[in-house]
């Protein structure tokens, strides 16, 4: 089903410097203006209420006068825009996409004479714009010095923030006013593997704002494709954000090539925090699938050999030489370790606990050579992608899990050595169309090879973008850890189901970990660019069992990490603990066989980042229900109405929730599960212990 309605309107431009555009519905207006100087800028309002005062815009170049000062404004052309399409995958079925447009025209004269475009579409859910750079005789190419976007906010908003950096999104965030920030400490995180901190003032995007009114603000981009990310510096006295772009090695932003046109930067906007969530502004701003043919992705859950390694029971190299010259290197001479995870044996226990559980997915890390050296001395050459360790039998393990119903889940570490990765690229996804694999995850730990770039950069930007194309020319479903986090590009490639780019529940088994509000920030950051791979089930929550006098543990109840299955949108969910854990909770694990990856519908059913989520989604093509709740480090109360259920006769519900005396500190395995049965309009409560939550599957 697809509908399209455009309408083109030209207003002349005498009337629309300093005139506006609204929302279809008149929530949000937007006034463009040239300054003086001739200098373009925007301010948006939300209803009575202004979100960006007069915000400036431009690009300055290194080889010519660039767009910021000095433009002519030529025309102005404003349009409608109606559509629904329907996502290969998703949390509901059908997604509108309904804006004005906006698109002005800017001369540059000051040089030989070069244009623009600055195109804002207006939804009632936020703004995007972007400049357009078409093709002209007096610019071709052309490198950016630097973006002078800016968002200048009304007042000294709450934000929720992490610290601008270059190579890492994995920081717990902060929650301060504007003119608390202090981003300059992340050099605390010893156990993030590669930091660029960029400044005192400045921090990430997505950044979740709050102000005094109760608006909520969320500033961030889509369509990241061929550019930096932006990070946003913070001007203390005004409250003024300004774009800062991840640099390239010698020190430019972007080099472009026209027809070209920058990401659109965004400020999704409401009064309700809910409402933040539901938006699908970013991914309305992404071009369409370029894959026409998808029957081939599959939403999935899986397991894998991968938390026995965190917690330390078990290893991914295989044994313990610390020097490995790839080419040529002979493993039958080299002492195994005894703790290697990734052997025969241990893979075919995992494939028989996915086969008897109903997973479609087995992960395999630390399979292949590489292993012993791959971290700390950005080192080129450290994976082939194609040569297993003596223990792992690739050829009989791929037709034991055949003959299982069961898909292996290969795993490219690339330890960020990007040029390596893709030298290999191609015999690595040959080799994983022979042996049945149809889903890789990709790894970036470490210091970016070509040396010089950054995880974020316009290089490992496109070198992202075209793994993803390459995997999906293999038809190869792609999860990338540390990559940079996804601006809504899962739309125009559905078979990159998600990335990590954020603090993982990893963090959990050998750090600090992740205190109890971060699961309640992330969905406003973080997965407003796409899904995450955040690894959650973890049933054995304190690491003392592994490793005794262990301070670590997951900062959670069992039963919050059951809700994460719901609150963490991924089509790709990972049932994350070791199946031993598994199998000591029987009761608790059926609520994460049963749980759904893929949805009709998505109801943000009350919602506040750094306090609580509560959703329900509605499984595709079934009448079936979940509720996921979750809160941070209070416990909580809240009830619900349930008049989105089916109408006719009720619903069983199995409910799973922390026990009386749970708290994520003193007693996180505190869990029940109990039956109930609901029908529609009924209410439902949940009280959720300090760091704590709850999930139900409603059935008939
Ligand atoms: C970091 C990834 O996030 C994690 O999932 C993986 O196990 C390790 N790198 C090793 O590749
Ligand atoms: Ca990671």
């Amino acid at each position: 089903m697809k509908k399209l309605i455009l309408a083109l309107t030209f207003i002349s431009v005498s009337f629309l410097s300093g005139e506006s555009i609204k929302s279809p519905s008149g929530a949000l207006t937007l006034k463009f203006f040239m300054t003086p100087s001739g200098q373009p800028g925007y301010s948006l309002t939300h209803g009575e209420q202004p979100v960006t005062g007069k915000s400036v815009l431009g690009v300055l170049f290194n080889d010519g006068p660039g767009f910021h000062t000095g433009l002519k404004l030529i025309s102005a052309d404003t349009s409608t825009h109606y559509e629904e399409w329907n996502p290969v995958w998703g949390e509901v079925k059908t997604i509108v996409n309904h804006y004005r447009e906006l698109r002005v025209k800017l001369e540059q004269t000051k040089d030989k004479p070069a244009y623009c475009f600055i195109t804002f579409r207006v939804f009632d859910d936020g703004i995007g714009f972007r400049y357009e750079f078409p093709v002209q005789d007096n610019l071709q190419y052309f490198t950016v010095k630097d973006e002078l976007t800016t968002f200048n906010l009304s007042g000294n908003h709450k934000a929720f923030w992490i610290p601008g950096d270059f190579d890492s999104n994995e920081y717990p965030y902060k929650t301060t006013r504007l003119s608390d920030i202090d981003a300059s400490g992340g050099s605390d995180f010893f156990e993030i593997s590669t930091k660029s901190i960029v400044g005192k003032n400045v921090v990430q995007t997505p950044l979740m704002l709050k102000t005094e009114e109760g608006l909520y603000i969320n500033i961030f981009e889509a369509a990241l494709k061929d550019y930096p990310a932006m990070n946003v510096s913070v001007n203390k006295d005004n409250y003024e954000l300004r774009a800062v772009l991840v640099p390239d090695a010698v020190g430019n932003k972007a080099y472009l090539q026209t027809p070209c046109s920058t990401p659109w930067r965004t400020i999704i906007v409401s009064d309700k925090a809910e409402e933040i969530l539901s938006s699908k502004l970013i991914l309305n701003l992404n071009e369409p699938s370029i894959i026409k043919e998808t029957d081939w992705i599959k939403p999935q859950k899986y397991i894998g050999i991968w938390w026995e390694m965190h917690v330390g029971k078990a290893s991914w190299n295989y044994s313990d030489v610390r020097n490995v010259k790839l080419a040529g290197f002979d493993w039958s001479k080299v002492q195994p370790n005894g703790k290697h995870g990734a052997t025969t044996e241990r893979t075919k226990y995992y494939i028989d606990f996915a086969a008897k559980h109903g997973f479609a997915g087995v992960l395999v890390e630390g399979w292949n050579v590489g292993w012993e050296d791959w971290f700390g001395n950005w080192k080129e050459d450290v994976f082939d992608f194609v040569t297993p360790y003596p223990d792992f039998n690739v050829k009989g393990l791929s037709e034991y899990a055949k003959a299982k119903g069961v898909k292996l889940i290969m795993h490219h570490e690339t330890s960020a050595s990007a040029t390596n990765y893709e030298r290999w690229i191609d015999s690595a996804f040959r080799f994983m169309n022979y042996y049945g694999y149809d889903a890789v995850k990709t790894g970036y730990v470490g210091r970016i090879i070509p040396r010089g770039e950054h995880h974020d950069g316009q290089w490992m930007v496109r070198h992202y973008v075209r793994v993803a194309e390459k995997a999906a020319a293999h038809k190869i479903m792609l999860n990338a850890h540390e990559p940079v986090r996804p601006t809504g590009l899962h739309r125009t490639y559905p078979n990159w189901l998600a990335c990590e780019a954020a603090r993982g529940n990893e963090f959990n088994a050998w750090s600090r970990g992740n205190p109890p509000e971060h699961e309640t920030i992330l969905p406003f950051t973080r997965l407003m660019g796409g899904p995450m791979d955040y690894t959650p089930g973890i049933f054995q929550i304190k690491m003392d069992y592994y490793t005794p006098g262990s301070k670590f543990q997951v900062h959670t109840t069992l039963a919050k990490q059951l809700a994460l299955y719901i609150t963490m949108y991924s089509p790709l969910q990972m049932a994350a603990d070791i199946p031993e854990n598994y199998d000591r909770f029987p009761d608790a694990f059926q609520f994460i066989k049963d749980v759904a990856v893929d949805w009709d519908d998505t109801k943000i059913l009350a919602a506040e980042p750094g306090d609580y989520i509560v959703i329900a989604r509605k499984t595709k093509g079934k009448d079936e229900w979940f509720i996921g709740a979750i809160t941070d480090e209070n416990s909580r109360e809240i009830t619900v109405d349930l008049s989105f259920l089916g109408k006719g006769a009720p619903y069983n519900a199995e409910i799973y929730k922390d026990g009386e005396d749970a708290s994520w500190d003193d007693n996180p395995m505190s869990y029940k599960v109990e039956k109930a049965v609901y029908k529609t309009g009924d209410k439902i409560t949940f009280r959720m212990a300090k760091g704590g939550g709850a999930a139900v599957r409603f059935s008939r």
